[in-house]
């Protein structure tokens, strides 16, 4: 077997083109198709399956329900999170609330979300109980994080600290729970499920460094979203916030004027760039990473496992989709 993202991410895409929608309204599911036939990286199934197989050595297709239910869990949280944050286009596409409308959005979302929960509890024989505590306590947390995500738009005094809490629940706690999950159905013990845990975890707030790093500095024709969103909605992404406390007077007047985006974004990257806030974002999403390599040091992995789940960790933090 392969240990390549490619491989996982390939059986994903397949057993996607496989799932069976009901045909009653069928409209309901158009924006579902659209949404998972349109790309994206596959990295929480992957993870899950990945996990599942460097601690089994079982076929991955017998995780692969726990795999599309997190992937369609991901998805459901972006259509919400597309209306909430204003965006118009992702994986280079139109968004669906720009597609269709918000209230396809909000529904065809709440449909993703009961699949994923019928997905994370089929064919889950004894771990049943397991798995739909993790994955309801995980959506609890995701919820959390996004609603700390939107008041802080409205503060200008968010400290780091709060920050990190912040992004370890909107995105850190999913990418741990895919690998918890992977790890359970492997059946390892507590130390081992653990282990992976955190892996998650910093493998999680390094990629939400990278992303908003992303929302300012990608190129949008590779990043396929936006760039400055974070800026224009006063996101207060790592860049902001140590902003906010280096050139506080400067960058919270700029801020506050009623610029036009373009103008608003130009501006406000001229101070990231004086202060050097991008190099030392990537600088602390890379640190992270390593934490997150280190969390697996103790658990017996053979090399190509291993090698995967060290290159992942290097790369979200240099990713540049
Ligand atoms: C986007 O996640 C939401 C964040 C947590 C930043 P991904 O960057 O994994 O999105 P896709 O699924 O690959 O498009
Ligand atoms: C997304 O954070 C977290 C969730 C969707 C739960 P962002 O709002 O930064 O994600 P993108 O940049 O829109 O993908
Ligand atoms: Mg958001
Ligand atoms: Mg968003
Ligand atoms: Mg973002």
């Amino acid at each position: 077997m392969e240990f390549t993202t490619e491989y996982f991410g390939s059986l994903v895409e397949q057993a996607l083109e496989n799932i069976d929608y009901p045909t009653t309204a069928p409209k309901l599911f158009d924006p579902i198709k659209y949404t998972l036939s349109g790309g994206g990286k596959r990295l929480r199934p992957s993870l899950l399956l990945a996990a599942f197989s460097a601690l089994s050595h079982k076929n991955p297709q017998e995780a692969m329900n726990q795999a599309l239910g997190i992937e369609m869990f991901h998805n459901f949280t972006l259509l919400h999170d597309d209306v909430m944050d204003k965006a118009d286009i992702r994986r280079g596409r139109p968004t669906v609330h720009r597609r269709w409308n918000e209230n396809a959005a909000i529904l065809s979302g709440d449909a993703m979300l009961t699949m994923s929960c019928q997905l994370i509890a089929c064919c889950a024989g004894d771990k049943l109980q397991d798995l739909l505590s993790i994955f309801n306590t995980t959506a609890m947390e995701v919820y959390e994080g996004q609603q700390l995500d939107m008041e802080f738009e409205r503060r200008n005094d968010v400290a780091v600290s709060e920050y990190l809490e912040m992004i370890r629940l909107k995105t850190s706690v999913l990418l741990a729970c895919s690998c918890a999950i992977g790890a359970l159905m492997a059946g390892a013990g507590r130390d081992v499920v653990k282990a992976f845990y955190d892996y998650g975890i910093n493998l999680g707030l390094a990629f939400q460094l990278r992303d908003d790093w992303l929302d300012t500095y990608g190129d949008p024709a590779i990043f396929g979203k936006e760039i400055g969103g974070d800026i224009v909605n006063r996101k207060k992404t790592w860049l902001l916030i140590n902003g906010l406390s280096e050139a506080g007077e400067e960058l919270g007047g700029i801020i506050s004027e009623n610029l036009d985006d373009r103008e608003l974004i130009a501006q406000v990257v001229r101070v990231y760039d004086r202060l050097n806030l991008g190099e030392r974002c990537c600088l602390l999403a890379e640190r992270f990473s390593k934490t997150a390599i280190d969390a697996l040091e103790n658990v017996e992995l053979n090399h190509n496992a291993r090698e995967f789940f060290i290159q992942l960790a290097l790369k979200a933090a240099n990713r540049s989709h």
